[in-house]
C-alpha cells in the first residue's frame, strides 16, 4: 500500500505490518549460503573507504573466502559490522535524515537469538535510544540467518506501535494500520482494551517457523508525548499522544551477503509523520475533520480549504509538544536543508546519493521545502549494504 506521498524521515514503515515469516527458511530445509561475490564487494569496499583500517584487504578476503566455501557463511569483524550498518542508512533511497549516518550507534548483540533475549535487548535499546529525549539513531544487530539455521525475528513493524480494532458498531478504535498485529496478538493471549493510545507488546520468533513470543513493553523503555497546541487549549483535551522513538524492527539488514533479520533501528521523528500522517490520514487515526470543527471551520465545501487548515495546525501542536516535552524531532523545513547538506557532503565524496523524490518530499508544504525542486540520483535495488523489506 506505499504511497507516492508518504514522507518522513524514514518512513518504511509504510508496508503492510509484519507477513508471516516464510516458512522455507525451516533450519536443514534450505541451505541459505553466502554470495561470494557480495561478500567481497563489501570486503573490498570496507577497505577502499576506509584505508588504513589495518589488516590488508588481501588476507582479509582470502580469510572471508575460505569461511564461506568452509561454512556457508563468514562472520564480520565489529569494524565491518557497524560500517555496514552505516552504509545501509547512508543508502536508504527513502530516507530524508540521512546526513547523520556515521553517527549511528551499533550495538553488536549478535550472540542473541533467544526471543527472551532479543525482546529484552530491545526494550534496552529504546532506553538508550530515547536517552532522556535526546534521541540517538541507534541500530542492535541480533543474531544474522545462517545456513540450516535461521536467526531470530522480530514481528512488530516497529518496537513501539498503537494497537488497533474495530468496534462492533464498525467504527476504528486506535491505529487502523496495526490491526493485523493487534489481531495476531489477541490470538497469542495479549489483553487488549478501548484505548486509543495502547502500546502493542513486542512479538518475536525465535526462529521463522515458530510461534511467537510475546512481551509486554516495560513503561520506562516507552517515552510518549500529550500533544497540546501553543494557541488552543481545546488541544490538550483531545487527549492525543505519539511515541518518542520511531524504531523499524520488520526490516532485514544485509551486508556482504549475509543476513540480518532482526537489527531493529531508530532515527527521531520528523513532526510530518506524526502530524500529517499518523494522525492525519484517513486510514489511519483521522483526525482532519475533528480538528477542523474544534478550529471551527467551514466543512460544508473542499474550496475552504479546512483540511489544509486543520493539518497546519496539528502539525504545530506536534512540533509544539515535543519541543515542550524536551524530545528530539525535526520539522521538514530544517530537515529538508539537512538533506540537500548530505547530497552536497557526499558528492565532495564522490558518492551520489540515490533517492525517492516521493519519499522525500514531505506530505505537506512539499514545494515550501528545498527538497521539492530538484531530481535525485536513480535508486540501484542492487545498492548494498541496504535495508530490505522482510520477504
Ligand atoms: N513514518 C514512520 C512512523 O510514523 C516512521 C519511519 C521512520 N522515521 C524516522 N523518523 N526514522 O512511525
Amino acid at each position: 500500500m506505499s504511497t507516492g506521498t508518504s514522507a518522513g524521515i524514514c518512513p518504511y514503515a509504510s508496508g503492510d505490518p509484519a507477513p508471516a515469516v516464510p516458512v522455507r527458511a525451516v533450519p536443514g530445509q534450505v541451505p541459505y549460503r553466502v554470495d561470494r561475490h557480495e561478500a567481497e564487494r563489501f570486503i573490498r569496499q570496507f577497505h577502499d573507504e576506509r584505508p588504513g583500517a589495518g589488516d590488508d584487504v588481501r588476507s582479509r578476503l582470502r580469510e572471508v573466502l575460505t569461511e564461506v566455501d568452509r561454512t556457508g557463511t563468514y562472520t564480520h569483524s565489529p569494524a565491518e559490522l557497524a560500517f555496514g550498518a552505516r552504509v545501509a542508512w547512508r543508502n536508504a533511497a527513502r530516507c530524508i535524515g540521512r546526513l547523520y549516518w556515521r553517527s549511528l550507534v551499533v550495538r553488536d548483540l549478535r550472540h542473541l537469538t533467544s526471543a527472551d533475549d532479543v525482546a529484552a535487548a530491545s526494550f534496552e535499546h529504546l532506553r538508550l535510544a530515547g536517552n532522556g529525549g535526546r534521541i540517538r539513531p541507534v541500530i542492535t544487530v541480533f543474531a544474522p540467518d545462517r545456513p540450516g539455521r535461521p536467526g531470530p525475528r522480530i514481528v512488530n513493524d516497529q518496537l513501539v506501535r498503537y494497537a488497533g480494532h474495530r468496534t462492533p458498531e464498525g467504527a476504528w478504535r486506535g491505529d487502523p494500520r496495526s490491526a493485523p498485529l493487534t489481531a495476531l496478538a489477541r490470538d497469542l493471549g495479549w489483553k487488549r482494551d478501548e484505548e486509543p493510545f495502547q502500546v502493542l507488546p513486542l512479538m518475536v520468533r525465535e526462529r521463522p517457523d515458530v510461534r511467537p513470543e510475546w512481551y509486554e513493553l516495560p513503561d520506562d523503555a516507552v517515552r510518549e508525548v500529550p500533544l497540546s497546541h501553543p494557541d488552543h487549549g481545546w488541544f490538550a483535551r483531545l487527549g492525543l499522544r505519539w511515541y518518542a522513538v520511531p524504531a523499524i524492527s520488520d526490516m532485514t539488514l544485509e551486508i556482504g551477503g549475509v543476513r540480518y533479520p532482526a537489527a531493529p533501528f531508530n532515527g527521531w521523528y520528523m513532526g510530518t509523520e506524526i502530524g500529517a500522517r499518523n494522525l492525519a490520514d484517513a486510514e489511519r487515526y483521522d483526525l482532519l475533520p475533528v480538528v477542523a470543527d474544534r478550529l471551527g471551520l467551514d466543512r460544508s465545501s473542499e474550496r475552504t480549504l479546512w483540511r489544509d487548515r486543520a493539518l497546519v495546525e496539528l502539525n504545530v501542536a506536534v512540533l509544539h509538544s515535543f519541543q515542550e516535552a524536551g524530545v528530539t524531532m525535526a520539522d521538514h523545513h530544517t530537515e529538508s536543508q539537512r538533506f540537500l547538506r548530505h547530497i552536497a557532503q557526499e558528492g565532495r565524496h564522490g558518492r551520489e546519493t540515490p533517492a525517492d523524490w516521493s519519499w522525500i518530499v514531505p506530505p505537506v508544504s512539499g514545494s515550501a521545502t528545498p527538497v521539492f525542486h530538484r531530481y535525485y540520483d536513480p535508486v540501484d535495488p542492487s545498492l548494498r549494504p541496504a535495508f530490505l523489506a522482510r520477504t
